[in-house]
């Protein structure tokens, strides 16, 4: 065990933010343990404090990209990641892709030695509320990665005519600090290149994008995100290492993201009422479908209710049908 003046020490840089200190003192407390005999405990503190350690230095290159590169304000969003993987649901082909890129960028370091390298390059596009910047964010947790949003947007319509340039620095960010930087609303610049009405400037950021990327050999991974495929230049699509397909669930998708989402709730539905939470449900998007389970939970709550039934389900999901058909 560790002494108390050991407890108190770390106490103190924790409240005083000192965080070299509370590591050195973390160590000196898995010394202690290793020599006691007890390797398994120390083994584990170690462990944990390799994994703040990580997370520290990724604090600080976060926080020197968005420092020393005022130019990337407003295009560049740092955010903490939302959402674990295991809160999502995905169809067998979207979960087996997901494995794999994960396996891959984990075992990076495996596949370099013979000369391989991992898919880091991603494109996913679908309907609204279908998880895509939720499975970006999920990424970077899983990915251990500093999670970084480009709002295409708003780089091509607040920069018009430097765009590319600022395409280059959001680039050359991707190069100095490892990241998961997501590309939303891609369409904004990946939009024909050969369309008649086409502006001559996406055609000219479109056309730097693609370099970039193909030039791109960092360690960072790139996602990019996108509702309409049509509109997608076909020379995108070989940049890409996959290329996702999200789509609206599917009835059996629709029972195991009602039950994620409720799991902390007891639910009283039987087999037969499931297949018709399931018809309600179709053609809706698993955020509807979310916020549907999040409005009958608030309900329960507050009505003091013990169990969500099979009516309480589908009377909100019937309202979210409801407010898309008025839109
Ligand atoms: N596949 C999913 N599994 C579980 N929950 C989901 C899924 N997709 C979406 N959600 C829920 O809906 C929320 C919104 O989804 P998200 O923003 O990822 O959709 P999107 O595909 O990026 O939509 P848009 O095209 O409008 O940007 C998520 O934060 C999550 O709570
Ligand atoms: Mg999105």
């Amino acid at each position: 065990m560790a002494t108390a003046n050991q407890i108190k020490a770390l106490l103190k840089s924790h409240v005083t933010g000192d965080d070299e200190k509370f590591i050195t003192i973390a160590m000196q407390v898995a010394a202690h343990e290793a020599k006691q005999g007890h390797t398994k405990l120390a083994q584990e503190l170690k462990h944990l404090i390799n994994e703040a350690k990580n997370k520290k230095a990724r604090h600080s290159n976060v926080l020197s990209l968005v420092r020393t590169n005022r130019e990337l304000d407003g295009i560049l969003n740092h955010s903490e990641p939302y959402i674990d993987f295991s809160e999502l649901t995905f169809s067998e082909k979207q979960s087996k892709t997901f494995k794999r890129i994960i396996q891959e960028y984990k075992q990076q370091e495996k596949l370099k030695s013979y000369n391989l390298h991992p898919r880091r390059k991603i494109l996913l596009y679908g309907p609204p509320g279908t998880g895509k910047t939720a499975t970006a964010s999920a990424l970077a947790n899983e990915l251990k990665l500093p999670f970084f949003t480009i709002r295409l947007d708003g780089l091509i319509t607040k920069f018009m005519g430097e765009t590319a340039s600022k395409l280059r620095l959001v680039f050359d960010a991707i190069r100095s600090t490892r990241g998961l930087y997501f590309f939303d609303e891609f369409d904004a610049i990946g939009s024909d290149r050969m369309s008649p009405n086409d502006v001559g400037e996406i055609r000219r950021v479109l056309n730097s994008f693609l370099q970039f990327l193909e030039q791109d050999h960092s360690d960072s991974f790139i996602v990019a995100a996108t509702n309409y495929k049509n509109l997608l230049d076909p020379a995108l699509f070989r940049r890409f290492d996959d290329v996702l397909h999200y789509d609206l669930p599917e009835s059996s998708q629709i029972k195991h993201l009602i039950s994620c989402k409720l799991s902390e709730f007891p639910l009283q539905i039987t087999a037969n009422e499931w297949k018709k939470v399931e018809n309600v449900a179709e053609g809706l998007s698993h955020a509807e479908i979310s916020r549907a389970c999040e409005d009958a939970a608030k309900q329960m709550i507050l009505e003091e209710g013990t169990s969500l039934s099979f009516q309480n389900i589908t009377d909100m999901l019937e309202d979210r049908k409801k407010a898309k058909s008025n839109v």
